[in-house]
């Protein structure tokens, strides 16, 4: 069944840290190599917010100022703004109200949803449904990650992988045949254990074992990761495919998590998509968890056009993941 289309993507907006952290660096940190970081995920650099009088919060902040300046909206025209992160500025109180402050939303209530690499996925179906309900009529969705502050970086099978930045849509109602589609989401808590950050939450407050143990950085198997994430995005897009009947050839383009590129396109592969409708950023970003999707779609915008059909799809912690099925349509100018 195709269900009635009604929020569509009107802004993008994004930003990354100009300082850039390349595998060269890595090189003199940890025992890798330039080589091994490119064959294995196809990253060649991921950019760092270093300032440590930033946050996760400041990286949303100018995502929704380039996009509110791309847009010519004012900020008072906002009604709600949803962060996906799970790089919080603070454990108790949303990263999404700092934003509200930090931009001037004073009409806009927020919150943030934390779904790890799925988090925007889910934050836009989320922000779509507002839309589709006629109770709003400015949404912003946010996916903000500042990763560089829970990576060890003498940890080699992390530290390789990610980075920061921060990618902002703006949804609004249509009366055309455009927007959001469909979404088919799962999440299997079963797979926790294998991404995670294991202390500062209510299970593991912060101690100073906790500390001195590395349980405040990223831990992940691999291994494990890789192949529930390629199996997870390829059932879930061939799943929203189907009850939209829609054939693969009939997608324009592919925004998949950015998360390894051999998992980009092996997700490719699976679904019979030709190289050439696939976006990857990786190699400039990294792994930015909430923010690959919509930096990708901040940075190959001018590509998409009027009526293009799209997947975004993501796997992640939790395990979480999922597809969103949307056509394309005209973005504001300002
Ligand atoms: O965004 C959330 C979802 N996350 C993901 O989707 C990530 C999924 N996983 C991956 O992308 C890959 O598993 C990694 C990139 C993390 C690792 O690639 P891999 O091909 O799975 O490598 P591996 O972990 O199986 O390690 C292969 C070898 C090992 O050595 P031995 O045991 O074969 O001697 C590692 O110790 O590569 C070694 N290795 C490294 N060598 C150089 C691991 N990290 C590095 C490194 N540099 N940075």
């Amino acid at each position: 069944m195709r269900l009635k289309s009604s929020a569509v993507i009107t802004g993008v907006g994004g930003y990354v840290p100009d300082n850039i952290l390349n595998n060269s660096d890595l090189e003199k940190m940890i025992e890798t190599n330039s080589e091994w970081i490119v064959s294995r995920t196809g990253i060649r650099e991921r950019r760092i917010l270093d300032d440590k009088s930033l946050a996760t919060s400041d990286m949303a902040t100018w995502a929704v100022k380039n996009l509110l300046e791309t847009t010519g909206l004012s900020a008072d025209e906002i009604d709600c703004v949803i962060v996906a992160t799970s790089t919080p500025d603070h454990l108790l109180l949303s990263t999404a109200s700092i934003v509200c402050d930090k931009v001037g939303l004073t009409n806009a209530w927020a919150t943030d949803v934390n779904a790890a690499c799925s988090g925007f996925l889910y934050a836009f179906t989320m922000g779509a449904s507002l839309i589709e309900g006629g109770r709003y009529k400015k949404v912003i969705v946010v996916g903000a990650d500042q990763n560089s502050a829970i990576i060890n970086y003498k940890d080699r099978n992390t530290c390789i992988l990610f980075g920061d930045g921060a990618g902002a849509v703006l949804i609004e109602p249509t009366t055309e045949d455009l927007g959001l589609i469909d979404s088919i989401f799962r999440t299997d808590g079963r797979g926790r254990e294998h991404l995670l950050v294991p202390a500062g939450g209510s299970m593991t407050p912060a101690t100073p074992e906790s500390v001195a143990a590395n349980k405040h950085y990223i831990h992940q198997d691999g291994r494990v990761v890789f192949k529930a994430a390629i199996n997870g995005m390829t059932d879930t897009c061939k799943a929203v495919l189907a009850r939209n009947n829609l054939d693969i050839l009939d997608i324009n383009w592919l925004i998949p998590h950015q998360a390894n590129y051999r998992i980009i396109h092996a997700v490719g592969d699976h679904l019979g998509l030709p190289a050439d409708r696939v976006k990857i950023n990786i190699d400039r970003y990294g792994n930015t968890t909430a923010a690959t999707i919509p930096l990708c779609l901040w940075d190959f915008k001018e590509d998409f056009k009027y009526n293009d059909n799209m997947i975004l799809t993501a796997f992640g912690a939790g395990f979480s993941w999922g597809a969103t099925l949307l056509k394309w349509g005209k973005l504001r100018t300002a």
